[in-house]
Parts: C-alpha cells; sequence; structure tokens
C-alpha cells in the first residue's frame, strides 16, 4: 500500500485481496470492489445500498452528520433569498456553475418557448377520470412526453439534450398544473409569456377564465424557494433510479419518468402528504402528538412519524430549518396562521426530547414542514409530491447528464445472493399434489 495509491486487504477463504481505496473531495474513503466479482467471483451485499458508493458525482454534497447541503459547492442557505431563481439553480446543478446574464436569459427564453403542451396532450387529460391523484396523472402524462419529441430522444448531442431538458422541466411545470385543473374539474388555462417560471405554474394552478390570479411577491418568492429547496439532493432513491435507467441508455424522458414513479413512494417524495395527514389528525382530535409518538415507537405498528429520520441526515435536515422559517414568514406577511404549524412545532419538540428518536438521530427533514409552507401558498395536499417532482427535475437532469457524459458509464447491472433451491424438477400438473 502507498499514500498515492492506499489500499484495503479483505481476507476470505485463506486469501488476501488487497483492493484499491478511493478518497472523496470531503476525505470519504470508498473500498473499489468493482473488480472484486470478475477477479475473485466475491461479491458484496448491502441490500439498500446504505453503504455503497454507485458513482462519482460533483453536484451536491450533503454531510448528514452536520446537516450541510450544498448544490455545486454553494450552500443551500445562500439561496434563501428572492435574487437566486429555479431557473438559474437548474443551470448551475445541469451545467456546474451559475448561469451568466445572457445565460439565464437564453435558458429562461427556451423555457418560456416551450411551456405549451402539443393540443392533443393537452386533450389526453380529458380522458383521466376526474379527480385523479395528481401524481398518477403526473406520471402518465409525463411518460406521454416523449411521443411529441421523438427527434429529442438521441443521446450524445448537446443541444438535443437542452432543448430535451428544457421541454421536460417547463413542460412538466404545465403538467402538474393541468394535473391538479383535472383533478378539480377545473378549465385549463394557458401559460402566461410575460410570467416567470413560478408566476406562471401559479397562474397555470389558480387563475379562472374570468378572474387573473394575482401573484404576490413573497407567494411568488416561496414557491421558487420550495422548488429550489428540492432541486437536488444526491444519490437519493429516485434520482438513483433515474441512473440506474439512464445507464441502459434509455432517453432522457423515460428516465425522468422513472423518477417520478420512485418519488411518489411515501417513504420518498411521498412523506410530505402523509406529514399532512399526521398533523391534520392531530388537529381534528383523531390522536395526541403524544399518540403519534407513540404509534410510531410502536414495533408492531406500521406508522411512522412521518417527516422525522433520512438515511443520510444524522442532524437536522437544513432545507427543513429553512422551510420552518419560510412558512412563518408567509404567516406574518399574510397576518394568517396554521395550527397545523404549531401541532408540527410540539411534535418536534417532543420528539427530540425523546429517547428512541434522540439515540436513532432522527430529526425532521425536509418533508416535515414543506406541507406546511405549501398550505400557505394555497397549493392542496394531494399536489405536494407533485411539486416535489417538479422541483426535483434539475437534479434528475443534471444527475443524468453527469453520468453519460462519463464515457466509462456501463449499465448498472446488480449482482444477487441466490438462497433458492440449487435444482428441481418440472411435475406434469397431473401428478403435482
Ligand atoms: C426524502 O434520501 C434522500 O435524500 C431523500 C430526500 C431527498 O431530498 O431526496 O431527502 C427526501 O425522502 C426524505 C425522507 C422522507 N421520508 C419520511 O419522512 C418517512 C419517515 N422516515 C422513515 O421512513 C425513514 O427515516 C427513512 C425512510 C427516511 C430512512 O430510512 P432508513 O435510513 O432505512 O432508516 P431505518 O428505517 O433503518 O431507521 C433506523 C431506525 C429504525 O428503528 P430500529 O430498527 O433501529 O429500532 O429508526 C427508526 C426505524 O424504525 N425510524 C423511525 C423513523 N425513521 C426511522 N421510527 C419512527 N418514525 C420514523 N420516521
Amino acid at each position: 500500500m502507498s499514500q498515492e495509491h492506499p489500499t484495503a486487504l479483505l481476507q476470505i477463504d485463506g486469501k488476501s485481496i488487497e483492493l484499491p481505496v478511493l478518497t472523496g473531495t470531503d476525505g470519504q474513503k470508498a473500498v473499489d470492489v468493482s473488480k472484486l466479482y470478475d477477479e475473485h467471483k466475491i461479491v458484496t451485499y448491502d441490500p439498500s445500498l446504505g453503504s455503497t458508493s454507485v458513482c462519482q458525482s460533483a453536484i451536491t454534497y450533503v454531510d448528514g452528520d452536520n446537516g450541510i447541503l450544498r448544490y455545486r459547492g454553494i450552500p443551500i442557505e445562500q439561496f434563501d433569498r428572492p435574487s437566486p431563481n429555479f431557473i438559474e439553480v437548474a443551470w448551475l446543478l445541469i451545467f456546474g456553475a451559475l448561469p451568466t446574464q445572457d445565460e439565464r436569459d437564453e435558458f429562461r427564453a427556451r423555457m418560456t418557448k416551450h411551456q405549451l403542451l402539443h393540443e392533443s396532450l393537452r386533450e389526453q387529460f380529458g380522458n383521466v377520470p376526474p379527480g385523479s391523484p395528481p401524481m398518477a396523472i403526473l406520471s402518465a402524462m409525463f411518460s406521454q412526453l416523449a411521443c411529441y419529441y421523438e427527434k429529442f430522444l438521441p443521446l450524445g448531442d448537446e443541444e438535443l439534450f437542452v432543448e430535451a431538458a428544457t421541454r421536460i422541466i417547463s413542460k412538466a411545470r404545465t403538467i402538474a398544473a393541468y394535473a391538479y385543473r383535472r383533478s378539480q374539474g377545473l378549465p385549463f388555462m394557458y401559460p402566461d409569456p410575460a410570467l416567470r417560471f413560478c408566476g406562471n405554474f401559479l397562474h397555470l394552478m389558480f387563475s379562472l377564465p374570468y378572474k387573473q390570479y394575482i401573484i404576490g411577491q413573497e407567494i411568488e418568492d416561496a414557491m421558487n424557494l420550495v422548488l429550489i429547496l428540492h432541486a437536488d439532493h444526491e444519490q437519493n432513491c429516485s434520482t438513483s433510479t433515474v441512473r440506474i435507467v439512464g445507464s441502459a441508455q434509455a432517453n432522457l424522458f423515460a428516465s425522468c419518468a422513472s423518477g417520478v414513479s420512485a418519488l411518489w413512494g411515501p417513504l420518498h417524495g411521498g412523506a410530505n402528504v402523509e406529514v399532512m395527514k399526521m398533523l391534520e389528525a392531530i388537529y381534528n382530535g383523531g390522536m395526541t402528538p403524544e399518540d403519534c409518538l407513540k404509534a410510531a415507537k410502536d414495533k408492531q405498528n406500521p406508522f411512522k412519524l412521518f417527516g422525522f429520520g433520512h438515511r443520510i441526515y444524522k442532524n437536522y435536515d437544513p432545507r427543513a430549518k429553512i422551510l420552518q422559517t419560510a412558512a412563518e414568514k408567509v404567516f406574518s406577511q399574510q397576518k394568517t396562521e396554521d395550527p397545523l404549524l404549531d401541532i408540527a412545532r410540539k411534535l418536534e419538540e417532543l420528539a427530540l426530547k425523546d429517547p428512541y428518536f434522540v439515540d436513532r438521530k432522527l430529526y425532521p427533514n425536509v418533508d416535515f414542514y414543506s406541507g406546511i409552507l405549501l398550505r400557505a401558498i394555497g397549493i392542496p395536499t394531494n399536489m405536494f409530491t407533485v411539486i416535489f417532482a417538479l422541483g426535483r427535475l434539475p437534479g434528475w437532469i443534471a444527475q443524468w447528464k453527469e453520468q453519460h457524459d462519463n464515457l466509462n458509464q456501463r449499465i448498472c447491472r446488480p449482482r444477487q445472493l441466490y438462497m433458492g433451491e440449487m435444482e428441481a424438477n418440472y411435475v406434469p400438473i397431473e401428478d403435482r399434489e
């Protein structure tokens, strides 16, 4: 072993196997087992990938022990102000640096140009059963996008990639709003080219043919912040899904559509909806905060304290702090309040004093307060995961691009530990018991 080429020693079956050790920018050590099977017919075992790095990435850095989140090195707290907007954060994540004025204006112009849906896609919403869950509508319509943009499916051309990426982000905003309108039986509005990304989304969500939605600056800023905070989070479940699907050289539309499906799960992006159900159950008297914690700690009970805990954060999720403060700011600007915020604070206070949560380092995560801020903006609960998906698109696209730009990238094809019968015989049905 040498300092410039550190190694780890694996001793197994009387053999000593020297494995290379890689070191991340943050000093994280990784044992490189990528050739372990080919050279020694040995596999590692890590079913939830909790100890496994599946890529080298320079996009987002998370230090879970210290509650740190940085986009291309920039601390997430620095985006908690009106000037950064979601479109420039999307550019930062996808292309690696903050855009110049010209780059941002050009990117914004592309987004404006691509905000309309093809009329036949817009008409498709009419075939969706009224009252369908918006996530089901988003998933269905998102997958249809590729039907309209076949020429942007090929890989390897930078201009085709930018055209595909801007269409996906801009049209997903329109699809998301239409998913809400369809679920409410409301007529569809057309995007307004004079509005920016978040303002247009709010217009598509809340304007009526006879009444233009007045976009308050604090509400537009809050929407912008929600999308920025959800934009990327290194190798989470949905992003890893996008990378795995993309490793087969599936196009960007198909890869992002797979991310929508993974994000839908209540342990991942669907948690923000579960948090609201939990807070509303307490508010409606169905249970007390103490009942909540008791149920969450009961191993016989599948109930979890949604919005708490995280695979990486063993400290406060910095996004949760920013979202809580942003919700309080919107309430004070609007001179309103939400009893659910007080209930959330009470739950947090009890949990952070409870040995079960303290011992397991379970803190509020991004989903614990996001719903309260989204409610303050006027977004209904069944749209929360849709908003999460809208925010996460630049991260999925950036991670997909980073993987595709790596010319050594191979298809992701994990091994298994086979535990079944080694050999059995086919028994004709008449001979079976
Ligand atoms: C997101 O990965 C990302 O980056 C995701 C995300 C992103 O931006 O992409 O940050 C977004 O998905 C946030 C997480 C949203 N999900 C929830 O809020 C659902 C509730 N949380 C848990 O389901 C759980 O904490 C996870 C899924 C978030 C993490 O699961 P892990 O890492 O597999 O942790 P675990 O289930 O092994 O928990 C360790 C222990 C267990 O108890 P013991 O077996 O040690 O006795 O902690 C317990 C768990 O039972 N535990 C909880 C709990 N979370 C963990 N117990 C009660 N309530 C909880 N919320």
